[in-house]
């Protein structure tokens, strides 16, 4: 077992809330599982195996019927809204089968997001999807860039995330900033909702920022926290806050998690909600949703805010990271013979990271082996 499998007792983001209008069919494939999902009639989210249980063609290449069953596109099995096959054309009178169903998967909807778990459904209860107020709250502009399919293991996109020495040199020319990469780092772990996280915490003062963030912050010189958090196997969390020397609020001796700035006030920054859903082992879809008070304007362009200023640099960035991604996620398919791994300290945080994974994929191995028991 290696941390490169994909952990499936979790929530996932399967979309945005508005990803999904009413009576609109679409396919997935989530930790291996293909899926399709849509929204009811009535505004609900039902999520099924995508799997017609008569020769397994995909339902979501199907149509909603006026009574909300989902009709197969090749001989025209009609499932309802609990899985059920409930018509058969070519007997319509004829008993159906008891085995003519799809399995469903447990869903739920939470600050403008759609989660999908595709676990063990008995399991569905012991975790929540993590808690990201920002996204469906009015006084923050969201923006999202993506989604993105990214032909790599979900896992190096998460030890990406939690490691920003990697800005100088592979985003040099834009975020690449060098003394960035030398604050020293400040570890937080613990478990919330039963989704155990891991987060690195860099503060420093009188920063003098490089220019692009005076352009999305405004001030020159700063104190400033800058946070990276793995909240669960599906979502990252990036929180930086500045404020003039001796204005930002530190909080002192409490936790930064999950962190957030205040949406009033003369604290700047942003949150950038990174979600990536595994497809496979190898390929999984990455979104990122930049996040900023709604109010804050750029200092370059006052009639242009910060959110956007913020999400115009994000394409850019995001294709070095995808290049990056791509070349390491083919180097994994040659045996170590001889290679060895080395771990810097600022490492110290993707390594706990690697070990939550390993964690979760153990605890599946066994209440899988329980079950069988
Ligand atoms: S495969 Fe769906 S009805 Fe035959
Ligand atoms: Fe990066």
């Amino acid at each position: 077992m290696s941390s490169h499998s994909v952990v499936r007792n979790s929530w996932y983001v399967a979309g945005l809330s508005k990803d999904f209008p009413k009576e609109t069919l679409s396919g997935h494939v989530i930790a291996k599982r293909p899926i399709v999902i849509w929204r009811t009639k009535d505004g609900d989210i039902a999520a099924f195996d995508d799997r017609c249980s008569h020769k397994r063609f995909p339902l979501s290449k199907g149509r909603l019927m006026p009574d909300g069953t989902l009709e197969c596109a090749y001989h025209g099995l009609r499932y309802d809204t609990s899985g059920k096959c409930v018509m058969i054309p070519s007997h319509p009178t004829g008993p159906i089968s008891p085995q003519a169903k799809v399995i469903g998967f447990p869903v739920k909807e939470q600050d403008g997001l759609v989660w999908i778990w595709p676990g063990d459904p008995a399991l569905a209860e012991m975790r929540e999807p993590p808690r990201l107020p920002e996204v469906a709250d009015d006084r923050w502009e969201s923006i999202v860039v993506g989604p993105m399919q990214v032909p790599a293991n979900y896992l190096l996109l998460i030890e990406n995330l939690l490691d920003i020495t990697h800005f100088y040199p592979l985003h040099d020319g834009n975020i690449g900033d060098v003394a960035n990469s030398r604050i020293p780092i400040e570890l937080e772990e613990g478990e919330v909702d039963g989704n155990r996280y891991v987060m690195t915490v860099r503060k420093t003062a009188n920063y003098v920022q490089p220019p692009y963030l005076v352009d999305w912050f405004t001030y020159e010189t700063v104190d400033r926290h800058h946070t990276h958090c793995m909240m669960s196997p599906a979502v990252t969390r990036v929180v930086m806050r500045v404020a003039n020397p001796g204005e930002l609020n530190d909080r002192k001796g409490e936790r930064e998690y999950p962190g957030t700035l205040e949406a009033t006030g003369n604290e700047r920054g942003y949150v950038l909600i990174h979600t990536h859903t595994p497809v496979d082992e190898k390929n999984h879809i990455w979104r990122v949703i930049v996040n900023c008070p709604a109010h804050h304007m750029s200092n370059g362009d006052p009639n242009k805010s910060a959110a956007k200023r913020v999400a115009e640099m994000f394409p850019e960035v995001a294709a070095e990271d995808e290049w990056a991604l791509e070349q390491q996620q083919q180097m994994f398919a040659y045996p170590d013979e001889g290679y060895t791994e080395v771990f810097l300290k600022p490492d110290l945080a993707l390594r706990r990271a690697r070990k939550i994974f390993v964690d979760l994929l153990r605890e599946e191995q066994l209440s899988k082996a329980q079950a069988a028991e």
